[in-house]
């Protein structure tokens, strides 16, 4: 790839699955053999505990927020446990509960800047940038955004998924006008998806009714080896089993369609 895409995965829920889709989407680029950094934005970490392969010796996201020096990104980055045969790997940009300190009521310009700032330093070693962000539209969130050249929104189909895929939409919106003129919207993943249940159906008539045209395809169904997979921190890619392949596609249609450039 030419540029590097950055890419953030957001919800305004907790639990929908941002990080098992993170790590999807990057177990299809590390497969197509795209150089990929994650970002762990979430003060929960899942993903550097799921996915840190050492110890950075105190150097986080929260080092790298507080001043985005060379010294400090580059020793907050790490390689994941995922490696291939060749020079192509998932790193880590490790997150930490103290990120938590970021989330401030009115941050100015320069703080929602200051991913954009740190990423510049390390941006020509990466073709994919995926950033694990908080479920909230706090500053953490709108850092990670004003860092990005788009936002996936993952959802269930639940009751309360559509004012949240709403909210998520105006947020963008905003930040678009006052930040980031260059942040896209990727498109809705909804996961979770159970296609036996009707309750699901209503609710994915109703999304797909409401947002058409950016509800992605294929959804990501809710199964026990998505989560087994998430769990062992392993790719989906190489998990055994016709389910996992099958899961593993969906992951690469999904990328390819987040990285198409054309999207609204
Ligand atoms: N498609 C899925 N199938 C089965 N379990 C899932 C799926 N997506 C997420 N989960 C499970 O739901 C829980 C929350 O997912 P997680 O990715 O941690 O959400 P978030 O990062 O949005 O809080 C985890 O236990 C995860 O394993
Ligand atoms: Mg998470």
């Amino acid at each position: 790839m030419e540029f590097v895409q950055v890419v953030s995965v957001s919800s305004l829920k907790g639990g929908v699955g941002k990080t098992t889709i993170t790590l999807g989407l990057a177990s299809a680029a590390f497969a197509q053999g795209l150089r990929t950094l994650i970002i762990d934005m979430d003060p929960q970490s899942d993903v550097s505990a799921a996915l840190a392969s050492r110890s950075t010796h105190g150097f986080t996201i929260d080092t790298v927020l507080k001043a985005a020096t060379k010294k400090n990104v580059r020793q907050a980055i790490i390689p994941s446990s995922w490696t291939g045969p060749t020079d192509v790997a998932v790193d880590v940009l490790m997150g930490s509960q103290s990120s938590a300190n970021h989330d401030i009521p009115n941050p100015t310009k320069n703080d929602l800047w200051r991913l954009e700032e740190a990423l510049v330093l390390v941006e020509k070693n990466y073709d994919l940038v995926l950033i694990d962000c908080p479920p909230s539209f706090n500053a953490l969130t709108q850092t990670a955004w004003t860092a990005s050249d788009a936002v996936a929104i993952v959802a269930e189909p639940g009751l309360f998924s559509v004012t949240a895929v709403h909210r998520t939409l105006l947020a963008l919106e905003s930040m678009r006008q006052q930040m980031s003129p260059r942040l896209r919207t990727a498109g809705v993943i909804i996961n979770r998806y159970r296609p036996d249940s009707r309750e699901h159906q209503f609710r994915m008539g109703e999304m797909d009714q409401l947002f058409g045209q950016h509800i992605l395809s294929p959804t990501v169904d809710e199964t026990l080896t998505m989560q087994q997979a998430t769990g062992a921190a392993t790719p989906i890619h190489r998990w055994p089993g016709e389910l996992a392949q099958t899961l593993a596609q969906k992951f690469d249609l999904l990328l390819r369609q987040i990285l198409s450039e054309n999207r609204g």
